[in-house]
């Protein structure tokens, strides 16, 4: 692997799982592959997970980390090409990235989508330009439309979790006061689609995700129908792809509730609004697998970097 933008940079979902699930057995035995490296940690947005869980992955494997706060410590940075810039930013990209490649073997980014222009959003123009002008891999920790890091521990803990060969999984919308990305149920889906599973979404009307992405995947606007003898169900709240970066729903009846859950384990990437997004009954509940599913993004993240740690 020579970098790790999305999903389709992993040569073999089955394997890269179960060598995820080894690491986690023997998080040290790797620890010679990131001797006298360093990896640059590079946040426009908040995270608690996402920091601490890829850090915790590169010292596991040797490295040494530096983390940037980008949109608070270093200069306002510039995407655009040819312009003129007398106003708001002070360094280009191209600049920028070139000299943190001096600085560090991998770079991993966190850049959230604007939710305002779909266009360039769609077009990933903040990690592309990291990907274009960096001469090191760049790793993506969540990106405008993708959080490929997510999904693959997710797909671990489904694995983890799995008592028969092709459970039921729903990923569920669920409401929320703030609009939020595409990025988790877009990984997500894709994710389900390349493994062993039986997929449906349910979500309100209107709240189509981008159809290049769910492309078969059966769409149930029943949310009951929906979680009929699932297995797993992943709750998770978007704003309108459609209608884009919109809330056009609020219907609490949306939220995840024990009596809906059934007998499934309970998902969700976190961090949640408790008694908004799912209530406390279901996160205080056996059927909640949210740590254990926390816990698996230092594994998803160590068996990324391993791999690009063996192509460097
Ligand atoms: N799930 C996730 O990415 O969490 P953070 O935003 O806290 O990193």
């Amino acid at each position: 692997m020579k970098q790790f933008l999305d999903l389709e940079d992993i040569p073999n979902i089955n394997t890269i799982i179960s060598d995820a699930i080894s690491l986690k057995k023997e998080p040290f035995s790797f620890e010679y592959l990131g001797k006298n490296k360093t990896i640059g940690l590079l946040f426009f947005n908040s995270s608690l997970r996402t920091r601490m869980s890829t850090q915790k992955a590169a010292q596991n494997l040797g490295m040494n980390t530096m983390i940037m706060n980008l949109n608070a410590d270093v200069w306002g940075l510039e995407f655009e090409d040819g312009t003129v810039m007398n106003a708001g930013t002070a360094e280009h990209i191209k600049e920028a990235a070139a000299v943190i490649s001096q600085y560090v073997d991998i770079i991993a980014l966190r850049a959230f989508p604007s939710l305002t222009d779909k266009e360039k959003d769609l077009e990933e123009t903040v990690i592309k330009s990291f990907q274009k002008y960096a001469s090191v891999p760049v790793v993506n920790m969540e990106s405008a439309t993708a959080h490929p890091l997510q999904a693959l521990a997710d797909a671990v803990t489904i694995a983890e979790f799995q008592q028969k060969k092709k459970p039921k999984v729903v990923l569920s919308w669920a409401p929320h006061p703030r609009a939020l990305p595409h990025a988790v149920p877009n990984s997500f889906a894709k994710m389900m689609q390349l493994i062993e599973v039986d997929f449906v979404i349910t979500h309100p009307e209107g709240y189509e995700l981008n159809p290049e992405i769910t492309k078969n995947t059966p769409i149930i606007y029943n949310q009951d129908e929906a979680l009929k003898d699932a297995d797993f169900v992943y709750v998770k709240n978007w704003s309108s792809f459609k209608n884009y970066g919109q809330i056009d729903c609020t219907d609490q009846n949306w939220m995840m509730t024990l009596e809906k859950l059934g007998n499934a384990k309970f998902m969700h990437c976190l961090p949640v609004r408790r008694n908004v997004v799912v209530t406390d009954e279901v996160l205080n509940s056996s059927q909640s697998i949210v740590i254990e599913q926390a816990n698996n993004r230092t594994w998803s993240a160590q068996v990324v970097l391993k791999h690009i740690l063996e192509n460097l």
